[in-house]
């Protein structure tokens, strides 16, 4: 009996090592492509995200599709081994997306900050689509008469993300108020992704715990003589995982109203999972429709990256303005890459209709006073929508001085609503932008990193005739235009912005 026992366990414990064997040479434990599962953090509405990572593994390359309850995004990538990197198709090429290891049969990895530990997915964890709803047929949608300049006004998102609450938007409107940013015609009070709770019985969004009371709220925005915005989606998820509009397009546009909104940002996000690209524009005029017969006049805002040249069909949507570029972020480079993207775009901006290069990142502290200037100088001279995205209830006096000259924001919001194109001459680009009362603004942004003389000739301005008055719009000063022409020195990543009249 011994023996025999001995026998069996000397045979098991072969049996054993032989798998063992046989599972490192597969790498069973180590493997990376699969369908995976992960949970993510606990929302600000009690429900918890997911994610489903569905990965392709040939030789060292990955491709697949990464899955959230608000986006799916194509991804590709390498495998070294047991370490993998993700990132998103037509995304950022230089950051990766997902970076992992795959640890004893789950894949370990970071997105975004966050940690995440994805198991094989069980069809439990599958994120189940609604059913597909065929957007109407198009038509007009007419113009809602709003927005007749740029819209001006703070958004949560740059400097808040999910933190945003009830008391940051009380406490930003009366700061909206204290710091002149309301009598310089900043009026919009937008409170971004993260507001919303789930639906009740009847279908009707719900605020979570961090908005307690809507319609109070935007009674004491409107108490301050400001206006207040808020933010959805077109799919079943806003971007952060979200319930959004889906399916409830005039319910959510008359809960809007009731509660007395003024502004809508409609951001595509799971729209992606349920629409083909080629149905922007039918599923944004549904939400257009919906305002207008929500009975309440509001500012609507697409946000859609800028796919399928949105600035041609928006204003049939009835759209006011609509982002053209995917999301800012505080660098230079990122600022720069979004104005330069919305270059082609112009032909298309005009009274009641903007292109949205994103909101502003000024004050939020990663890039230096001079780049700030020339944030606030292109998207003044573009035509852009000028929201905020800093802490205004905290901001320093240099955030002041560009966030507040009005001459600056008279060149944004001049009436003819033109946007600025540039020329380019080595490292100056020159932006020029023709105002309603027939003078010009003109701005020689410095690219390189070094200062540099910039020539501003009164020729290149399409003047009536000589130049009469120049003013430097930084430096607040009259300036002279000799044998006509105007040399300044800007510095690196600096600007020169004048308004130059021949009356
Ligand atoms: C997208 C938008 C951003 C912001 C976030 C919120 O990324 O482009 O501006 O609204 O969603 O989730």
């Amino acid at each position: 009996m011994r023996e025999f026992l001995g026998f069996r366990k000397t045979r098991a414990a072969a049996a054993f090592f032989f798998c063992m064997a046989l599972l490192a040479v597969s790498g069973y434990g180590q493997a990376i492509p699969g369908r995976w599962a992960a949970k993510g953090k606990t929302m600000e509405n009690g429900e918890v995200s997911r994610t489903i990572l569905d990965l392709k593994q040939a030789g060292n390359d990955l491709s697949g599709k990464l899955i959230g309850l608000g986006y799916g995004v194509d991804v590709k990538g390498t495998a070294t081994g047991t370490h993998f990197e993700l990132f998103g198709v037509g995304w950022d090429e230089k950051t990766p997306l997902i970076v992992g290891e795959a640890v004893n049969g789950e894949l370990h990895f970071t997105q975004w900050g966050d940690k995440y530990a994805a198991r094989p997915a069980t069809p439990a964890d599958e994120i189940v689509l609604p059913a597909y709803i065929e957007p109407p047929p198009l038509h007009k949608v007419p113009y809602n008469g709003l927005a007749k300049t740029p819209p001006m006004g703070w958004n949560s998102w740059n400097l808040f993300a999910e933190k945003v609450d009830d008391k940051t938007v009380r406490t930003m409107a009366d700061a909206m108020v204290s710091s002149g940013m309301k009598a310089a015609g900043y009026i919009y009070v937008n409170i971004d992704d993260t507001w919303e709770g789930v639906r009740d019985a009847q279908g009707n969004l719900q605020t979570n715990h961090k908005f307690p009371d809507m319609k109070a709220l935007a009674a004491y925005v409107h108490s301050k003589g400001l206006k207040i915005g808020i933010y959805s989606s077109p799919g079943p998820r806003t971007c952060g995982g979200y319930p959004a509009s889906y399916g409830h397009e005039a319910q959510d546009a008359k809960t809007f109203a009731s509660w007395g909104i003024d502004y809508l940002k409609y951001d595509w996000c799971s729209a992606g999972n349920i629409y083909k690209n080629d149905a922007l524009q039918p599923v944004y005029q549904k939400m257009g429709d919906a305002l207008q017969a929500s009975g309440r006049p509001i500012v609507y805002s697409l946000c859609e990256y800028g796919m399928g040249s949105v600035e041609k069909w928006a204003p049939e949507v009835s759209g006011n303005l609509w982002r053209t570029t995917g999301d800012i972020n505080d660098s230079w480079d990122s600022m720069i890459a979004n104005i330069e993207k919305q270059v082609p775009t112009a032909p298309y901006a005009g009274p009641g209709h903007w292109n949205d290069p994103d909101m502003l990142e000024i004050g939020n502290g990663h890039m230096s006073d001079d780049e700030y200037r020339v944030h606030m100088s292109l998207w003044s001279l573009t035509a852009a929508p000028l929201l905020a995205g800093n802490d205004i209830r905290t901001m320093s006096d240099t955030t002041k001085s560009i966030l507040l000259n009005k001459e600056v924001i008279a060149i944004d919001q001049d009436p003819l609503g033109k946007q600025a194109s540039p020329v380019k001459s080595g490292d100056l680009e020159t932006w020029t932008k023709p105002l309603a009362d027939g003078s010009v603004a003109v701005g020689v942004v410095n690219l390189g990193s070094a200062a540099a003389p910039a020539t501003v000739k009164a020729t290149d301005l399409n003047l009536a005739g000589p130049v009469k008055k120049a003013r430097d719009l930084w430096a607040q000063k009259e300036v002279k235009f000799n044998a006509g022409a105007y040399t300044a020195t800007v510095p690196s990543h600096g600007v020169l912005l004048l308004r130059v009249s021949a009356k």
